[in-house]
């Protein structure tokens, strides 16, 4: 057992090993090829509250520790990262509210989860990517209501979401401080998706932008303060970092086990190229920079369960996953040869799934910066 977890959550990570072996691994590659976003496995994940696994106890979730959880969205990268990211994004969607919502606002968007439904999480604008705090949506408070107006763009279930969680300036005088953090439901009047990108990887997950015209929303419906926004979009990210993570792990773990496959059967020089001590070091360097990761990951999430600071460990463990997830996935092709280079085999997708674990949700660069903010204050 790779991560160390509640008995209750062997049981589901076996649930969900079997529904991703028999459900997501195969079908994907398909989706993988003409991007189409996998509708059916989705709603098969449903079924089975896959979405679900972040909610909290208290407002009817599961009630499992973030390491528990980071065991079942492992096994879903394992089978594919975009399955995962999807599961995960709407996680993300949900932490604004979970971090900074009052009772009924937890409930509310709980509830959504619980029923069936995703989140978004909506920061990233064109000219506001590593540079957060630059974002021009607008949000003008109108007796009861605010009007929103502005594109947010990368939205991961950015079409398909039920609830968003989007940062806009009520004051552009402020600064980072003037800006502020809305919960915008599905089917509010001026609020659409725009194009969906034609990804390199994480094929079978949504990613648009996100367009606000005129979208009146209750006044009830600012989270925290106005003013709160980049604060509670920060702490957002601390949490969600360390999900980019446990992915990237993920991912190489599919990694390492498609080499090993691979290496016990292909016959080169009259035996298996496992035999030969070149190949088998490169599997322990895959093996030692995935555990690492592994473990990287449980112990920002520990911290999360305990309360306790977390955003340096968050962003180190979402920094060195997805560099080694890009180091083993490409080592993982060369163990294959020139079959590895082939779509008809697995590996060559995982490399191209990995990369954008080095760019969102803060890339590696930013991370870095966070890494040593926290580590010179
Ligand atoms: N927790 C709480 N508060 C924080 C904070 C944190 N982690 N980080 C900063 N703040 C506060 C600061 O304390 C400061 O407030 P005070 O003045 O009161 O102290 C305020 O926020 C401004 O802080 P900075 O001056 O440090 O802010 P900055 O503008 O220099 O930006 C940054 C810092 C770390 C570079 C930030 O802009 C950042 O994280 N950028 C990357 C954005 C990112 O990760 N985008 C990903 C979008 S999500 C995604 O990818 C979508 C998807 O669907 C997967």
């Amino acid at each position: 057992m790779a991560y160390i977890i509640s008995e209750e959550a062997k049981d589901l990570v076996q649930d969900v090993k079997n529904f991703c072996d028999n459900e997501v691994k195969e079908q994907c590659k398909e989706y993988d090829r003409s991007g189409e976003w996998p509708k059916e496995i989705y709603d098969k994940a449903i079924e089975q509250g896959y979405q679900a696994l972040e909610v909290p106890e208290e407002y009817g979730g599961p009630g499992l520790s973030r390491v528990d959880v980071a065991a079942l969205i492992e096994q879903m990268a394992i089978a594919d990262a975009g399955f995962a990211t999807t599961i995960s994004a709407s996680g993300l969607g949900m932490k604004p509210v979970l971090i900074a919502g009052t009772e009924e606002q937890k409930q509310r968007v709980c509830d959504i989860v619980l029923e069936g439904g995703f989140g978004a999480f909506g920061l990233t604008e064109p000219g506001a990517g590593s540079d957060a705090g630059a974002g021009v949506t607008k949000a003008v408070r109108e007796g009861d209501e605010y009007v929103l107006n502005g594109r947010k763009c990368f939205i991961t279930n950015g079409a398909i979401a039920d609830f968003y969680c989007i940062t806009a300036m009520t004051d552009k005088s402020k600064g980072v401080k003037g800006i502020s953090m809305f919960l915008v439901e599905k089917g509010t009047p001026g609020l659409s998706a725009g194009n969906e990108e034609d990804k390199l990887g994480i094929r079978t997950s949504n990613t648009t932008d996100v367009v606000l015209e005129d979208v009146r929303i209750p006044a009830e419906n600012l989270l925290g303060n106005e003013g709160d926004g980049f604060k509670i979009a920060m702490q957002t990210l601390d949490q969600a970092r360390t999900w980019m993570g446990c992915i990237s792990a993920g991912i190489a773990q599919r990694g390492i086990d498609e080499a090993l496959q691979y290496g016990k059967e292909r016959i080169q020089f009259g035996k298996p190229i496992i035999k030969n001590q070149a190949l088998q070091f490169k599997i322990a360097d895959m093996v030692i920079k995935t555990e690492t990761a592994r473990q990287m990951v449980a112990h920002a999430l520990t911290l999360m369960d305990m309360e306790v600071p977390y955003s340096k460990e968050s962003a180190i463990a979402k920094c060195y996953a997805s560099d080694i997830a890009m180091e083993v996935a490409s080592e993982s092709i060369q163990m294959f040869g020139g079959y590895g280079y082939s779509r008809e085999y697995p590996v060559e997708k995982l490399l191209r799934d990995a990369k954008i674990f080095q760019i969102f949700e803060g890339t590696n660069e930013i991370q870095r910066i966070v890494i040593a903010n926290n580590t010179i204050r």
